[in-house]
């Protein structure tokens, strides 16, 4: 059974009560179709999902985005027996609606950032590791069902990883002289505006810090990599250590480089992607985590500008990102 202190109990019940549910479910409901787009496909009995303004103005998105809060409403009530209370909703989305459960985290993930946009600076580290304790026992017991009947499946840590990983398997079943060469990300004018935008709003001491600690927060185990930090017993300890502060500067240093650099952020990392990888030897599932603490944090300062068409282009942006720091580990 999973183990709740009586202060993770008090956080994400101060969630619910504080949720809006028939705002912040349809957002985080759109942000999922918008930024993932082929979670679509699910919802093909909805209408129009063309673009972005069908999305926001489909009712039936609206209205199933307030159900799904009142899904998650039923695991805060229940959060001693979250699996056997989703027992129907994971056979549901499992057996009969074949939702991949990828797709959960993503959903989550969407939901996270709406309540930080909303939340802003109360949605701080500690409230943000219980919230994302409690959607990963959600995302777990969702997945249940599909794991009974393939004992094999494993939800990835960054679905978002799956492009890269079915391109790798593709690349080392061609034969060497068919491989074709690695392709360009290609931007659109308005998402290189989208990031420029963001990065110009961005103050790296505070932005950097905050994200960095989340990160060592909300992931604990992210904290073996900077031992030689000094104390980062807690997120006051972490908040208040010069290293980390330091460090977080460096991290948003590196990222303006490839913003700098966007149309070969691979190359541009070559070296910070050999650094990590042969010299630090941190886990390149980490980079995704930092990502994401990093998204939090903007959507924490950003709030409603922050929309979901930023978003798009940001965890793009993102992604090529973390690929690019990746690819020294292939
Ligand atoms: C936090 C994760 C999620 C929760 C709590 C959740 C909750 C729910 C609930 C409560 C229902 C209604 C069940 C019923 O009518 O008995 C539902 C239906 C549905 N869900 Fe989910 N869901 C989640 C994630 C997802 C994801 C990621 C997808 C696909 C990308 C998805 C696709 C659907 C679809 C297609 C339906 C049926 C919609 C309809 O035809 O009305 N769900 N979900
Ligand atoms: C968005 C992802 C990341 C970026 C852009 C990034 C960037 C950087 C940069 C620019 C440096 C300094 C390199 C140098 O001194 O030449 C660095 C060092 C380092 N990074 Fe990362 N990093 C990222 C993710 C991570 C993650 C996820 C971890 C571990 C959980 C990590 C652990 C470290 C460590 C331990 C150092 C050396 C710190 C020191 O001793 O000063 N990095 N990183």
């Amino acid at each position: 059974m999973v183990v709740w202190t009586d202060q993770e109990r008090a956080y994400i019940q101060d969630i619910f009560s504080k949720l809006n549910y028939e705002d912040a479910g349809p957002k985080a409901l759109q942000r999922t179709l918008i930024v993932y787009p082929w979670t679509q496909r699910y919802f093909a009995s909805f209408g129009n999902l063309y673009n972005a303004e069908a999305i926001m103005s489909n009712q039936k998105v609206a209205a199933h985005g307030v159900v799904v809060l009142h899904g998650l409403d039923r695991a805060m009530k229940n959060m001693d027996d979250i699996k056997n209370t989703y027992t129907e909703l994971s056979v549901l989305h499992s057996d009969k609606l074949h939702v991949d459960p990828d797709n959960f985290r993503l959903l989550a993930d969407c939901l996270t950032i709406v309540i930080a946009s909303t939340m802003g600076t109360s949605f701080t580290p500690d409230v943000q590791a219980a919230w994302q304790k409690f959607l990963a026992v959600v995302v777990s017991a969702l997945c249940r069902h599909c794991r009974l009947f393939f004992p094999d499946y494993r939800p990835n840590t960054s679905v978002r990883n799956t492009w890269a990983a079915a391109k790798k398997a593709y690349l080392n079943l061609c034969p060497a002289a068919v491989k074709p060469q690695d392709t360009m990300v290609a931007w659109t004018d308005e998402e290189r505006a989208a990031i420029q935008g963001v990065f110009a709003k961005l103050d790296y001491e505070s932005v950097g810090l905050e994200s960095l600690t989340r990160c060592l927060v909300v992931y604990p185990w992210t904290r073996r990599y900077f031992g030689g930090f000094g104390n980062l017993f807690n997120a006051e300890a972490i908040m208040a250590n010069p290293n980390v502060a330091a460090h977080g500067v460096v991290v948003l240093q590196g990222l303006e480089k490839a913003l700098k650099n966007m149309d070969d952020i691979k190359n541009t990392y070559a070296s910070l992607s050999e650094l990590h990888s042969l010299k630090l030897q941190v886990d390149p599932g980490n980079f995704q985590l930092l990502g994401d603490c990093l998204t939090v944090v903007i959507a924490t300062r950003l709030r409603t500008e922050f929309t979901p068409y930023i978003q798009a282009a940001w965890q793009k942006f993102l992604s090529v990102v973390v690929s690019a720091l990746s690819r020294q580990y292939h």
